[in-house]
């Protein structure tokens, strides 16, 4: 490779952790004498493709960040009132630095450790706070996808408690207000009909509700920016047994009666306005808050309060094993990832503001408002809403005229028929109410524009029925933090509470932890991606069109198939998506009969979970003693049910991390049977540029960006999940209101057109940069590094499956129940030990009950390979104690693990080891200590004394006298 060359594929280095000579030694040890030879006896050779492929070149991060501001002027920031959900917001620098773009935030895995995870728990049991008080009900999670899908987990959680206790339906009907966000009706659309639900449009005013509505929606403030009172119409809906949910914004219930006061069941919406990025759409946390009734139905995560081993109190996810509402196919909901990094900026945001920042920031808003309606109407033109709290909705005579005028001076309004509405947010100045009043002056021919800006003023246009009196937000940690070193240090406390990839390797199986580079991340917070509204014109956002066309292309490419949808902003929300692909085909050729969908018993619980929410009757198929799908009982089940096979659900390299040689068999087997087969991408850091789903013969698949293509996990979300399809498919993806549709395209999935736009630009800069060159070698070395690691522990743990020649795909599952009978160990133990070794955990007991699945990825160098594998063999050295009697069957490193520092500097210590042994098992942990902040979490304790809100204060006292 010459200079240049080398310069230009700079970031591949970067990104794969070993280097030449490691490569060698890891070869060898592996007991292979090249790369090739590898991946030979890994890939079974039907399933390789024939040719590399079509990404182009690889390109440097300088030449990469320099091109892409090029592209990034084509986008057009203008000034935007477009509202509907989506607001510019202050996102304060603080949180901006300190979290979003601060790896100790963004690559911290989801929190189901508990004990290395405490400080995004609690900023999370903030967010919960927040959301809470805001709305005056008493439980509220840790965030879903957006407002659209939230108002879909409503509406199914709703019809679920009522329909539950009847064999059939006998309450389908949800009554959707016509003021509600256009983008939620299409996500409700898409919901609403694979489940059952009849979804009736109507105004709420008049709807006339009887026993079989389950339940109904309303937006407050609506669409049009009114402010409805909607107490009589809840106590209507609450006389027929029917509940009700209210689509709302939390900056208006500063000022505005909270719907739990109003009587409301559920409330939900976007945080997004709370200090975080337009973005084209997200990422944004949606929140979702409802009465006590519902507690353990709620859909989403929820944080709650506990105990360690001390009694000390601390936090963990509350009422799961995994996730409560995921029940395979008993499932309500498949949420799964979902926007924790976003929760928690919004909770900061809330943290860093107090209620009294927030209420003046909403009282600044509205007075704008009222002063641009009332400057408005002065010059004859009228506001349509008589109460409003920051949009209103003006009657204009010629809406394309004003729109020709405000474009030229680069403001964005939302048009109507006869009129435009115009949403004031944060980042509205006075000098910008002139601005407006301006492009409506030339309206009349004139070119003055008057406004007088009343500070005192009173808030006329907020009911004083429907003014908020209650308090909000008075914990202390709402309270303290106002200045920004206070907030700095806040933020920085709780971070270093948490196991992130800026400490140690996450060898999260399934969940690829791999590098989210700097450069990858920079551009997300550039104004040209971040501060375009999701409904923008296309005109101004030119840019976005061509990395989203050509990032749609190359996941094309990647996956052998012809089309790709960038919607679905998680990877369950792809399976979903994907399901509803295969629905529509089928319907389409009027085989709507076909409606089984075959799922191997070791996949994912989304898995289920999407199919049963698609409308499918899910049959699971038997795996054999080893793990293996059962070939026979598959082959048995397509063929029972192949006039109404709709389809298989696989996972690719099987979720034991094998490729198994079945797979084309299976493929066709499915197809010869009528059915489609659909490929769970998750594995994908596997396949790309060694084969494909479309190669192998799988119809679609999705990807989980935040795996394979490198967008960080950020605590639980973001993600995205497009899905990619073949040609039979293709006519079927969702479409969305604000584009040109085909024709046969199903609903909206999302409630923006792209998903969560903007962290697509981390994907697009990962194919570009490393190039199809780079992304062949980085699954490469994914499997070098697995076998790798599989070799080293081989001779001393039981490694579950390994393929025909003895080798493992991107990952491998060590067998940890034996221990249980030799020593009277768990796999638990062994995952809490290695904190003590500052490693977070493998994946545990997925896709089999006590056992631990390592996916190394392909950027973990050797050095941190080996010192994982020193721990492994160390902690396998401390069982071995227990095994032969040399360490107590109790009182021993394992069943006492994580050891707190406030544990090991206690005055007293009563264990039958050394506290360094305790705390510094190997050499390498004493030059860089990771600290769990938690003893052993108590999971039952938390879930049958369920707190999901921040306690008040003196629950911290009795703590303090306690310990
Ligand atoms: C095999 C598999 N399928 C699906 C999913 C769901 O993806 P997401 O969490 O993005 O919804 C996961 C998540 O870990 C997974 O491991």
């Amino acid at each position: 490779m010459n200079l240049f060359e080398q310069q230009q594929q700079e970031f591949i280095r970067r990104h794969i952790g070993p280097g030449e000579a490691d490569t060698k030694q890891m070869l060898a040890r592996v007991g292979v004498s090249s790369m090739d030879e590898l991946i030979d006896k890994t890939l079974p050779a039907a399933i390789r493709l024939k040719q590399d492929l079509q990404t182009g070149e690889p390109v440097s991060e300088y030449q990469y960040l320099t091109e892409l501001k090029k592209t990034a002027s084509l986008n057009k920031v203008f000034k935007t009132y477009i509202g509907k959900g989506y607001y510019n917001t202050i996102v304060p620098s603080v949180i901006l630095r300190n979290v979003f773009e601060n790896p100790g935030w963004y690559t911290q895995y989801t929190p189901y450790q508990a004990e290395i995870a405490q400080g995004r728990l609690e900023s999370l049991l903030n967010f919960q706070t927040m959301v809470s008080d805001l709305t005056a009900l008493p439980i509220a999670n840790a965030s879903l996808l957006d407002e659209g899908t939230a108002a879909a987990e409503a509406m199914a959680m709703l019809f679920n408690q009522k329909n539950k206790n009847h064999d059939h339906i006998t309450a389908p009907k949800f009554f959707v207000d016509d003021a509600i966000f256009e983008q939620t009706k299409e996500v409700l659309l898409t919901r609403a009909q694979p489940i059952g639900v009849e979804l009736v449009f109507g105004d709420y005013k008049t709807a006339a509700l009887d026993e079989q509505y389950f339940g109904s929606i309303v937006q407050y403030p609506n669409s049009n920016g009114q402010i409805e009172d909607y107490k009589k119409f809840i106590d209507h809906a609450h006389s027929v047994n029917s509940f009700v949910v209210m689509a709302t914004d939390l900056l208006a219930l500063t000022l505005l009666t909270p719907p739990g006061e109003l009587g409301a069941d559920v409330a939900i919406g976007n945080t997004q306005r709370l200090g975080v990025p337009l973005g084209f759409g997200g990422p944004h946390a949606a929140f979702f808050a409802t009465k006590d009734d519902f507690k353990r139905n709620i859909p989403g995560r929820i944080i709650g309060v506990s105990q360690d081993a001390q009694g000390k109190r601390c936090l963990r996810m509350a009422l799961q094993t995994r996730e409560q509402h995921i029940r395979r196919e008993k499932a309500t909901s498949n949420i799964c990832t979902a926007q924790a990094l976003l929760a928690n900026m919004a909770a900061m945001y809330a943290v860093y503001h107090g209620a009294e920042g927030l209420k003046n920031i909403a009282k600044r808003i509205s007075l704008l408002a009222q002063t641009l309606s009332n400057e408005l109407a002065a010059i004859g033109f009228a506001t349509a809403n008589s109460a409003y709290f920051d949009t209103i909705k003006v009657n204009v005579e010629d809406a394309a005229r004003l729109r020709e005028l405000a474009e030229k001076q680069e403001i964005n309004f939302a048009y109507y028929p006869g009129a435009v509405s115009i949403s004031i947010d944060e980042t509205t100045s006075q000098k910008d109410i002139l601005h407006i009043i301006h492009v409506f002056a030339a309206m009349r021919n004139s070119d003055t524009a008057v406004a007088g800006f009343d500070a005192d003023a009173l808030l006329t246009n907020i009911p004083t029925a429907l003014t908020r009196t209650s308090a909000f937000l008075t914990h202390p940690v709402f309270n303290t933090h106002r200045s920004e070193s206070q907030m700095m240090r806040y933020i920085k406390s709780l971070e270093n509470k948490d196991l992130s990839l800026n400490t140690s390797m996450i060898s999260l199986g399934s969940c690829t932890m791999k590098l989210n580079a700097a450069t990858q991340l920079i551009p997300v917070s550039w104004p040209e991606f971040n501060s375009i509204h999701p409904f923008a014109p296309a005109s101004q956002w030119k840019g976005y069109q061509q990395i989203l066309t050509e990032l749609e292309n190359w996941l094309s490419e990647i996956t052998g198939f012809a089309a790709t949808s960038l919607q679905p902003n998680s990877g369950a929300q792809g399976e979903y998506t994907g399901l509803l692909t295969i629905s529509a085909y089928h319907a389409d050729r009027n085989d709507k009969h076909r409606n089984i969908i075959l799922i191997p018993i070791s996949a994912h619980v989304t898995n289920p979970a999407s199919a049963v929410m698609a409308g499918f009757k899910v049959v699971v198929t038997k795996c054999d003693e080893a793990g293996n799908i059962d070939l026979e009982d598959l082959k048995a089940n397509a063929l029972k049910h192949k006039d109404n096979l709709a389809g298989l659900m696989i996972t690719y390299p099987s979720t034991h991390g094998v490729f198994e040689e079945s797979i084309i068999d299976i493929c066709q087997f499915i197809h010869d049977n009528g059915g489609l087969v659909y490929m769970d991408g998750a594995n994908m850091n596997a396949q790309v540029g060694l084969t494909s789903p479309g190669n192998i013969g799988a119809d679609v698949c999705h990807l989980n960006l935040h795996k394979t293509f490198a967008i960080p996990h950020g605590g639980g979300g973001p993600g995205m999940g497009p899905i990619c399809v073949n040609e039979k498919l293709a006519p079927y993806l969702p479409g969305h209101h604000t584009l040109h549709n085909a024709d046969k395209a199903i609903h909206a999935v999302s409630a923006a057109p792209f998903g969560s736009a903007s962290i697509l630009l981390i994907s697009y800069a990962y194919i570009k940069m490393l190039g199809a060159k780079g992304l062949k070698s980085s699954t490469e070395y994914a499997i070098l590094n697995a076998n790798y690691m599989k070799t080293r522990l081989e001779n001393d743990y039981t490694i579950l499956y390994t393929g025909k020649n003895g080798t493992c795909a991107h990952e491998f599952i060590i067998d940890l129940r034996p221990f249980k009978q030799s020593a009277g160990i768990e796999a638990e133990d062994v995952a809490k030990r290695l904190m003590d070794y500052n490693f977070h955990a493998p994946t545990l007991s997925f896709p089999v009950a006590g056992t631990i699945m390592i996916e190394p990825t392909e950027s973990e160098d050797l050095a941190e390979l080996d010192r994982f594998c020193d721990a492994m063999l160390s902690v396998r050295a401390e069982i071995s104690a227990i095994e032969d009697g040399t360490s107590g069957k109790v009182d021993n490193v394992l069943k006492n693990a994580p050891h707190t520092q406030l544990v090991v500097m206690q005055a007293e210590w009563k264990h039958s080891y050394s506290r360094e042994v305790a705390a510094y098992p190997l050499e390498y942990v004493k030059q860089n200590k990771f600290w769990p902040s938690v003893s052993r979490v108590n999971n039952t304790y938390g879930d049958r004394n369920l707190i999901c809100t921040c306690e008040p204060v003196s629950a911290y006292m009795e703590e303090e006298v306690q310990a």
